[in-house]
């Protein structure tokens, strides 16, 4: 039988998704199509066929005819929405006993990521799958087989590039190390099989730090002793660029954009750039949704994904990366322990 999923919040994420449940998903059936505003959740529901449309989350979440959730609602105060969504609505599909695939970050609070965590170790079992989806990217998962193979040697660095063309309206320093950085966070600590001991977060000299889409340079030390720096810069202006480099004792590996095409023209050779990240990740969220698909049927947690744990620990570095932004210090980061309910 078809899986019955609803998706709460159907901006540019939410539509993405439902494209994908009712396109690219075979044995899924996009049922619900929510949004705070009636007129745009029933605007993608048309769009992708979907049975209905609400403007009530909670309502939707225990419907009967919902097996399981996907949640691409804001998860902090962006522009218009004052709601930090993510958190409370994982927590009411716990509640409600229902799968979940929750949009990074889970919260912007470590607080109410233990929240969440707690809510599915009181159960026994998880239900929240996070959107970090750049462990399902081709690329980084490249690199990461080719550390766990031997071939690189030990990791002893890696860096990472995250370019936006333009930060939106009152995007600060800290929004960059607090909704741009989570995804290098996660996968930096994915693919290095590691956890953040100490994190410095700098500014290049000279800029108005309150400057919409002010860069942000991190250096974050592991506890496997590697180094880890993380450029965003949500104002390249150029196009959408993520770039990364593992460095390993015998060599290193480079991600590779999907890139299908080089053009030649007036004594230049150029390759385009996407004007944000779907195109680049497109496979990602393909393979996100899918192994998410195989949670609700199964009941197995994808043992790649990121869980309620993985956030905790993503929103863990943000808070002290904060910090260190504000003092100008470097901060350290205590040991977590994680509850046995997470394997990986
Ligand atoms: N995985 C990724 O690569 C990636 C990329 C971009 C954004 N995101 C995440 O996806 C989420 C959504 O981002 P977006 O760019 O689609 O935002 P958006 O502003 O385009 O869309 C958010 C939608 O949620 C609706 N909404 C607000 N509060 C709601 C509520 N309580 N219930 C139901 N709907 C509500 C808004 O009306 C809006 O339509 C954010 O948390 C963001 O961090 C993830």
């Amino acid at each position: 039988m078809s899986v019955r999923i609803a998706i709460i919040g159907a901006g540019i994420m939410g539509a993405d998704h439902a494209r994908i449940v009712a396109e690219d998903l075979p044995g899924a059936s996009l049922q619900v199509v929510c949004d705070a505003s009636q007129e745009r959740a029933r605007k993608a529901a048309d769009e992708y066929g979907a049975g209905d449309a609400s403007d009530d989350p909670l309502a939707t979440i225990r419907r009967d005819d919902v097996d399981a959730i996907l949640i691409a609602s804001p998860t902090k105060p962006m522009i218009a929405s004052p709601d930090e969504t993510h958190a409370p609505l994982a927590l009411a599909a716990i509640e409600a006993g229902k799968p979940a695939l929750c949009e990074k970050p889970l919260s912007q609070s470590s607080k109410e990521c233990q929240d969440v965590i707690e809510a599915e170790v009181s159960r026994g079992r998880q239900f929240v799958q996070l959107g970090f989806m750049r462990r399902f990217d081709p690329s980084y998962r490249e690199m990461k087989a080719a550390l766990d193979d031997g071939s690189l040697g030990a990791a002893i660095m890696m860096h990472n590039f995250h370019r936006n063309v333009e930060a939106p309206a009152n995007f600060t320093g800290q929004m960059a190390i607090t909704n741009s950085a989570p995804h290098e966070f996660d996968v930096a600590r994915f693919v290095l099989g590691a956890d953040y001991k100490a994190i410095s977060v700098f500014q290049p000299a000279g800029i108005d730090a309150s400057r919409t889409g002010a860069p942000v340079f991190m250096v974050l030390e592991t506890d496997k002793g590697q180094l880890v720096n993380i450029e965003i810069n949500n104002n390249a202006a150029y196009g959408y660029d993520v770039r990364g480099e593992l460095v390993g004792e015998n060599g290193s590996v480079f991600l590779n954009a999907p890139i299908h095409t080089r053009q030649n023209g007036r004594l230049m050779s150029y390759e385009r750039y996407a004007p944000d990240w779907r195109p680049r990740f497109a496979e990602a969220y393909r393979l996100q949704n899918k192994a998410f698909l195989n949670f609700v049927r199964t009941g197995e947690f994808p043992p790649i994904a990121a869980d309620a744990w993985d956030g905790y620990c993503a929103a863990r570095v943000a808070e002290a990366g904060v910090d260190a932004l504000v003092k100008g210090a470097r901060i350290t980061l205590a040991r977590a322990e994680k509850p046995s309910l997470y394997k990986h």
